[in-house]
């Protein structure tokens, strides 16, 4: 594996011939703390208990931090776990201890973990830090999560997401890039480069894991862990490409996903996993189930038993089982039985060491004590990033008649339960987070608008409080209604069949328009909200998502214009749930949809979307003008110039689309190619050039083959994918 020296190749190597068949199964086994007892009924009861209410979450918490658990120790001790999911640097220790100085051969354990979006720091969700269209902040929110999390000797993160997803049903959408494989390859390579790439002390990276290997964001209708049946020259030019540019980063780790791909679940899926993804991508570090998937083999109907599935995952690829124990019961029989090749084991357990000689581990095992306090308090400069990135995520939706920016002396009504919420901002996924580094946007306005008064009136559950909505619409001169989704409405296991703002959020707002008092809605949410009536109705509308500690220091900071909003959308957002799924970069029918009946359209829907990918507005405007397209030895200089064409300056993310127009299978309308993010000064113009290279302008067939194909094609640029410039050129290649 090029990514070791020959000494670490050659201590690998050495240890590998030492191990026994157990320990070499033992190191593809990870284990997380399982609950032993401390309560009365059967753990998976509980859960039930939980999700159905007849406990509360907080309950369900209490019950769980007082419950007995195991931590593997005995198995440790004999060698039987390569991995383990916990995040408290003491136990980490003694977990390590036991693994390093009482195993056999003292292989280090790599403790694994969530950090999707930081670790003590939390940054935006992904789908909303996607929309910063900046790759070195992508980077160094990574680089910022890999070091808190390292301190407490978590080396190792189930992240990045990788999964694009054109269905905002899909709950899951938040925890990735969004719908487009050229921004999603741009956010897997900075991602990688920010949790591995600063190796100057061992303290500072950690192993990425590239997830979920590979199609779930396709789930049929958006229903989380849904088949998915994929056309491969999608799975080529779309699904897969944020995976091959993060491995071209030299990530460490791949995570299969859940789903089946055209009935093979990936986790037992030899094409993905061998063919593709080690062969032909060349990937060298190993790949792990995601939690339980080798198990659920048999309830696909893939697999007879356990035994079945263990054996099938393991010639497909499947280097480390997470939390099933299927590997440590069952492996050792088939490769006895012969069912299962030596060199299988020898295969993933080589990838598994070397992993965790490429982190240090070997050598490093231990968190030190000054090390695990580093983050008690957090210092400055995390407080700032997790600023910066949250301000760089609010996208302007609509803002009618300049009611945005607020004047600070304003009398604001602040409206909406979610507001006051510190819990509500982190979004899903946040793992070690601490409330008091959480600012809501209550804390954040007060500090910004001497005048600002708070009124709940009602939010995403439960009712509305008619007292506070009359006392809301008296007191102020503009109201700010924060409205949207729960935490627990995205994410994993969090599919919503209608996507409109949930509740009697809506009826909270008619309350409030009906007054005739200027309204801002600011939304919080993990997904592509469908928003037809909120955009013809309310006149400023500002997507906030859940961004992290530091949202309500920027939500303020975008509201009084101390900062100019910059940020676009990742995913289109729908008029209705029904368009779902629903993107930009989509192939053509033969009939578009338009306003005449026997076209690709719905009766009762306006053909179009309401806010397409790469959307955003400004308090300035930005003017496109001159786009020029000249071909070159190895591709197109593209270049268009933009003027701030407004009263201020601002920042402005310059998008670079193109079609081929006719090709050997038909292709998307629109593709992104390029984007740079400019600042200017009111009345200041800049030309952007891009360099699109002849060869990236080609595409996969249902076999993988790459095809560059003469012809016509379209070049776009603007400010958005639906509002662009456009520039023919035939091309010979
Ligand atoms: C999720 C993964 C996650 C794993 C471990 C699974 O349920 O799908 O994204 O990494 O759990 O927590």
């Amino acid at each position: 594996m090029n990514y070791l020296t020959e000494e670490q190749k050659r201590r690998v190597d050495e240890l590998l011939s030492q191990m026994t068949l157990d320990e070499k199964i033992g190191q593809m086994n990870q284990e997380s703390p399982s609950i032993v007892g401390g309560f009365d009924v059967p753990f998976e009861e509980l859960i039930e208990m939980m999700t159905d209410g007849r406990i509360s979450k907080e309950e369900f918490g209490n019950i769980m931090s007082s419950a007995k658990q195991d931590f593997h120790e005995d198995a440790i001790r004999e060698g039987g776990v390569g991995s383990l999911m916990v995040q408290d640097p003491v136990k980490v220790n003694e977990l390590q201890k036991i693994a390093v100085e009482e195993s056999r051969l003292g292989i280090p354990l790599i403790f694994g973990l969530d950090v999707i979006h930081g670790f003590r720091s939390v940054y935006p969700i992904a789908v909303a830090e996607a929309g910063c269209f900046d790759p070195e902040l992508m980077e160094a929110t990574a680089r910022m999560a890999a070091k808190e999390s390292r301190a407490s000797g978590v080396a190792w993160h189930f992240a990045p997401m990788l999964d694009i997803s054109r269905d905002a049903r899909w709950g899951r959408i938040s925890e990735g890039p969004g719908e487009d494989p050229y921004l999603a390859s741009v956010f897997a390579a900075a991602k990688v480069k920010g949790l591995q790439n600063d190796r100057s002390d061992t303290d500072n990276y950690v192993a990425a894991c590239l997830k979920h290997y590979i199609g779930y964001g396709a789930a049929e209708s958006g229903r989380d862990y849904n088949t998915v049946s994929m056309a491969m020259h999608l799975f080529y030019n779309v699904y897969l490409k944020p995976f091959e540019a993060a491995v071209r980063e030299g990530a460490q780790t791949v995570m299969a996903s859940f789903n089946d791909l055209n009935g093979v679940p990936c986790t037992v899926n030899e094409f993905t996993l061998r063919k593709i993804l080690k062969e032909s991508l060349g990937f060298p570090g190993f790949v792990v189930s995601d939690a339980n998937a080798i198990r659920e083999c048999v309830v696909h109907g893939i697999a007879e038993d356990d035994a079945d599935a263990g054996v099938k995952a393991a010639i497909a690829g499947m280097d480390m089982d997470m939390g099933t124990e299927i590997y440590r019961k069952h492996l050792k029989e088939a490769v006895l039985a012969g069912k299962v090749g030596m060199e299988v084991i020898d295969e993933a357990v080589r990838r598994i060491l070397s992993v965790k000689m490429w982190l240090g581990l070997f050598d490093h095992p231990y968190v030190s004590e000054e090390t695990m306090h580093r983050y008690d308090t957090l210092p400055e400069e995390h407080i700032a990033l997790a600023r910066k990135s949250a301000e760089e995520s609010i996208v302007l939706l609509k803002n009618e008649n300049d009611i945005l920016p607020i004047k600070k002396e304003a009398k604001v009504a602040l409206v909406g339960n979610l507001a006051d919420s510190r819990e509500e901002i982190i979004g899903a996924w946040a793992m070690s987070w601490q409330e008091k580094d959480c600012v809501s946007i209550y804390e954040g306005m007060k500090a910004e608008f001497p005048n600002v008064r708070y009124f709940p009136c009602g939010g995403p559950e439960g009712d509305i409080n008619e007292s506070e909505v009359l006392a809301a619409t008296d007191y102020g001169d503009v109201i700010v209604a924060v409205l949207g989704e729960l935490v627990s409405m995205s994410g994993e296991a969090a599919s919503r069949a209608d996507i409109t703002i949930p509740g009697r959020q809506r009826e909270l707002l008619e309350r409030l328009l009906t007054t005739g008092k200027p309204v801002v809605l600011v939304l919080m949410n993990g997904r592509p909200l469908a928003l037809e009536w909120e955009n013809l109705y309310v006149p400023a509308i500002v997507e906030a998502w859940h961004l992290g500690i530091q949202m309500g220091p920027a939500v303020a900071a975008v509201l009084s214009g101390k900062k100019n909003p910059s940020g676009k959308l990742s995913a289109t957002f729908p008029y209705v749930t029904g368009q779902c799924p629903v993107y930009y970069n989509h192939p053509n029918t033969g009939r578009p949809g338009s306003k005449s009946k026997f076209t690709s359209r719905y009766l009762d829907v306006t053909p179009g979307v309401l806010y397409p990918f790469g959307y955003g507005l400004s308090y300035t405007t930005f003017e496109y003008s001159d786009l020029t397209v000249k071909e070159e030895q190895d591709g197109l200089a593209v270049s268009v110039k933009v003027k701030n064409s407004g009263s201020c300056g601002g920042t402005e993310v310059v998008q670079l689309y193109m079609q081929d127009v006719a090709a050997s299978l038909v292709r998307p309308v629109k593709e992104m190619k390029g984007f740079e993010k400019i600042c200017l000064e009111s009345g200041e113009s800049k030309v952007v050039s891009f360099c699109l290279k002849k060869q990236d302008m080609g595409f996969f067939d249902n076999e993988g083959k790459y095809h560059l194909e003469d012809g016509l094609f379209r070049i776009y640029a603007g400010g958005n994918s639906r509002d662009c410039l456009t520039s023919e050129i035939n091309l010979e290649f």
